[in-house]
């Protein structure tokens, strides 16, 4: 099977060298030989090609005959969806670890696949070296899935974990991040949760059979989220993380990235560092725990390859889940979730009471709260508090009306809670 790359950011250089090192291995295992033919990228950098041709033209990959399959890994999605288009359109079978051009275009692109009989391969493109497109679209076909939850972004998990176990500060732990090649190009991407949000639209149209729809999913940073924050959701009994959640409801599909309390002694909380986890919730089994590095040269290319040997030995299609009929995707509006708020308040009598007395008018019931005994500056405290699950505008309309009694004195922090059932 005749290969060309286009790209040679980290990802390319783990797949030049597991494909290097594990040449006869792969032969065995694809039942024919793996040669790479050509590799483009529009900056040459200093890395062994293998006797491989170089070009800086990236598109004139899709024109060659002496290609079979060419693996997108770019990144970025002018020129890479350019050449992808071109390339099935070609009637080459495409491998790509895109997020950004599937999270949008995964539609036309597999249907693109489809007319000219090719095969397109995502593997990759969702949580680095964890088999989990495989999972979904084959392990877990049968399966009728609730729900999916993820730590599907490394730098954020790697920033809070810092931040909770080390008391890292925010800018520390990512610029350390960075330099261990996990973050974005612009890390403004992973704290911001573009990233996860590409992610959860590709996960989620696999998950329940829905539209490719980056567009429609709520995505929240973590750039909020204080040390006092994770210290306060401890002593409730919780950790913080960035999660990536897809939920079926009986009013469509739930799509959402944000950061979230989730409780300490669940599976998702043991997930710490630069790791990524998808935990699927189905009728069938339960709870499923998917741990791995979500990153990284040689984690990602082992995805790549395993597209690349499939496609060798022809188990390679890739088909999405039927979900019966039309499942609307739902706005944030729409979501139900329990929440913590920290309100920062004049240490004065009655304040408590007052804010019982908003939650309480809103249908809000408490779970769970923290009152400091002392002021810590100025006679000012903040009053923490856990609510049970109430719809997102009720939240809302709480928030409102807490921020603006005369005894708040600064921003009401609210984050969700979820209890993924894991
Ligand atoms: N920037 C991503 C992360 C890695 O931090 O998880 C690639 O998807």
């Amino acid at each position: 099977m005749r290969i060309a790359i286009a790209g040679l950011g980290t990802v390319a250089g783990g797949l030049l060298a597991l494909l290097r090192e594990s040449a006869q291995n792969l032969a065995v295992r694809a039942d024919c030989r793996l040669e790479l033919i050509a590799v483009a990228s529009r900056t040459r950098r200093d890395v062994d090609l293998g006797g491989a041709e170089f070009t800086h033209d990236v598109l004139s990959l899709a024109g060659r005959d002496d290609v079979d399959v060419i693996v997108e890994l770019m990144g970025g999605e002018g020129l890479a969806l350019e050449l992808v288009e071109r390339a099935l359109t070609a009637g080459k079978s495409v491998v790509t670890a895109n997020k950004a051009i599937l999270a949008t275009h995964g539609d036309r692109l597999f249907a693109l696949a489809e007319r000219h009989n090719v095969a397109l391969g995502i593997e990759a493109s969702v949580a680095g070296g964890i088999p989990i497109i495989a999972a979904l679209t084959r392990s877990l076909v049968a399966n009728s899935i609730d729900r999916v939850t993820g730590i599907i972004n490394g730098t954020c998990n790697y920033i809070l974990s810092a931040m909770s176990d080390q008391g890292a500060k925010f800018e520390d732990a990512l610029a350390r991040a960075q330099s261990l090649g996990y973050a974005e190009a612009d890390p403004r991407f992973d704290v911001g949760g573009v990233d996860a949000a590409h992610k959860l639209a590709i996960l989620t149209a696999l998950a329940f059979g829905v539209p490719f729809n980056k567009a429609a999913v709520y995505a929240e940073g973590i750039t909020a989220v204080t040390p006092d924050d994770i210290t306060y959701a401890r002593e409730l009994g919780y950790c913080i993380k960035q999660l990536g959640i897809s939920r079926r409801t009986a009013k469509g599909i739930e799509m959402r990235v944000h950061p979230a309390l989730i409780p300490l002694d669940s599976m998702l909380a043991s997930v710490s560092g630069v790791m990524n986890a998808v935990q699927i919730n189905d009728q069938a089994t339960g709870a499923l725990l998917f741990y791995g590095p979500g990153a990284g040269g040689r984690a990602t290319a082992s995805s790549v390859l395993s597209d690349l040997v499939s496609f060798a030995r022809g188990d390679s299609v890739i088909r999405r889940r039927q979900s019966g009929s039309a499942v609307p995707l739902l706005p944030i509006e729409a979501v139900e979730s329990a929440a913590y708020l920290r309100i920062p308040v004049i240490d004065q009598p009655g304040v408590f009471a007052r804010i019982a007395t908003i939650l309480s008018e809103h249908g809000i019931s408490i779970e769970g709260a923290i009152q400091r005994e002392r002021a810590i500056a100025d006679h000012k405290v903040p009053i923490v508090v856990v609510t049970q699950p109430v719809p997102e505008t009720a939240m809302n309309k709480a928030v409102a009306a807490l921020q603006a009694l005369p005894a708040v004195v600064g921003t009401v922090r609210r984050i969700r809670v979820e209890h993924a059932g894991g």
